[in-house]
């Protein structure tokens, strides 16, 4: 059920796209809140190119084709998807609103669209299969100690969770500048300064007050002996990140998990065969929204030479930056099978609850419809680079 309050509702219905959503977020969240989801890293340049990746290429219309009728489904790994969009996993919602992780999930279950849960979530991936079994799938990292990537592996099997994903991307964290001007640490300092936002977003505190402050790490809570959030949340930030991990870790999940594997936060078209030859299905091609490596490419740039790298065999999936229906339909073109979005489903769910998620959900769909006709296309199985200027005019022209 939404816990939008009417507030919110008012906002929403004002909302015509992902910006004004992260608009309202803007003025929901205190601004130690509202940075952490914004930012990226050092001098925020990799956030900053994978919106310019999108700007660089254009959709070149064709007319007089009979687009009264549309299709945006996509099938993948046996189960057919509405759209195809998909929520990028994303650690402590719960702290930008109580229960945020699940209204994510079960929007993203009625708009019948994949929802990563991160195992860093403050909801657990029980309760999540619980509300939406078809449409969650589940997100993990590498551990120090490996028996609890394979209890989390193991957990993921016995919920008969669709698609795993573990993330590759993070040997460090990413220096998050504005996070550390902030003060956004742990644990958290209140300083006049993080109090004065606090009174100046009254509904936030009050929730996050009602809430009990600090959210549980429920994913992580069997694995520590204090119960309390913040002991959860200090084993967490001990066994991960894991800088010593190597590949080994993906042929440790691919061993444990028989269903279908997707690597998140690959680059570079090597890694892509490596991802390849240890048996994963398929990659999430991300810079984790430029919160890591500040000078790493954008995701859509080197889209077309990890498919030539892998050839037709992999899903590919890109994340960063998708912030436009047009945006899918362009990496759709550049030979991705679906994009998944992080910021803007933070914004939506912060600001407004699960009808923002909702709403957000429902603009992308429609985003991608209009593109669709507008480029003479009924159908997913027709984009591809022929549709782009950035193909080379010979190939429109032929
Ligand atoms: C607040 C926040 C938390 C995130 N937590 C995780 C996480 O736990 N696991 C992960 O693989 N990626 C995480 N990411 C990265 C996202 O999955 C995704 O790669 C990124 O947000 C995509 O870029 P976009 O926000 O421009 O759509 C996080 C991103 C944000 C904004």
């Amino acid at each position: 059920m939404s816990q939008a309050f009417e507030g919110d509702t008012m906002n929403l219905n004002a909302a015509v796209n992902a910006e004004d959503m992260r608009a309202l977020a803007r003025s929901a969240l205190p601004r130690i809140a509202f940075d952490f989801i914004d930012g990226g890293v050092a001098d925020e340049e990799g956030l900053a190119e994978n919106r310019a990746a999108f700007r660089r290429h254009r959709l070149v219309p064709r007319y007089l084709v009979d687009v009264s009728r549309r299709d945006q489904t996509v099938e993948m790994f046996g189960s057919r998807y509405a759209s195809p969009i998909g929520i990028s996993p994303m650690g402590i919602a719960g702290f930008f609103r109580p229960g945020a992780d699940l209204m994510l999930a079960r929007a993203a279950a009625e708009a019948k669209i994949p929802y990563i849960m991160s195992s860093a979530s403050c909801d657990s991936i029980e309760s999540a299969m619980a509300e939406a079994p078809d449409t969650t799938w589940f997100q993990l990292y590498g551990t120090k100690d490996p028996s609890i990537v394979e209890d989390l592996v193991r957990r993921a099997a016995a919920l008969k969770v669709k698609v795993l994903v573990l993330t590759i991307d993070t040997p460090i964290i990413g220096g998050r500048e504005r996070n550390i001007r902030n003060g956004f640490t742990r644990p958290l300092k209140l300083t006049p300064g993080i109090i004065l936002q606090g009174l100046m977003r009254p509904r936030w505190t009050l929730d996050f007050l009602k809430s009990g402050g600090v959210p549980m790490m429920e994913n992580w809570k069997p694995y520590s002996a204090e119960k309390d959030a913040s002991s959860v949340a200090d084993l967490y930030g001990s066994q991960t990140p894991a800088p010593a991990q190597t590949w080994e870790v993906l042929h440790l999940v691919r061993r444990l998990w028989k269903g279908p594997l997707l690597v998140k936060g690959v680059l570079h078209p090597e890694d892509a065969l490596i991802c390849a030859k240890a048996g994963a299905d398929g990659i999430i091609i991300s810079n984790h929204g430029g919160r890591q490596l500040d000078k790493a490419p954008a995701p859509l740039d080197v889209l077309r030479d990890i498919r030539a790298s892998v050839g037709d065999g992999m899903e590919l999936i890109v994340d960063g930056g998708i912030r436009r229906g047009s945006d899918v339909v362009v990496a759709l073109c550049l030979g991705a099978r679906m994009c998944t979005f992080g910021r803007p489903a933070m914004f939506s769910v912060a600001a407004a609850g699960q009808a923002g998620a909702a709403k957000l959900l429902r603009l992308m769909r429609d985003e991608i419809d209009m593109t669709l006709a507008q480029i003479g296309c009924t159908s997913l199985d027709d984009l591809g680079p022929h549709r782009l200027t950035s193909s080379s005019h010979a190939a429109l022209h032929a």
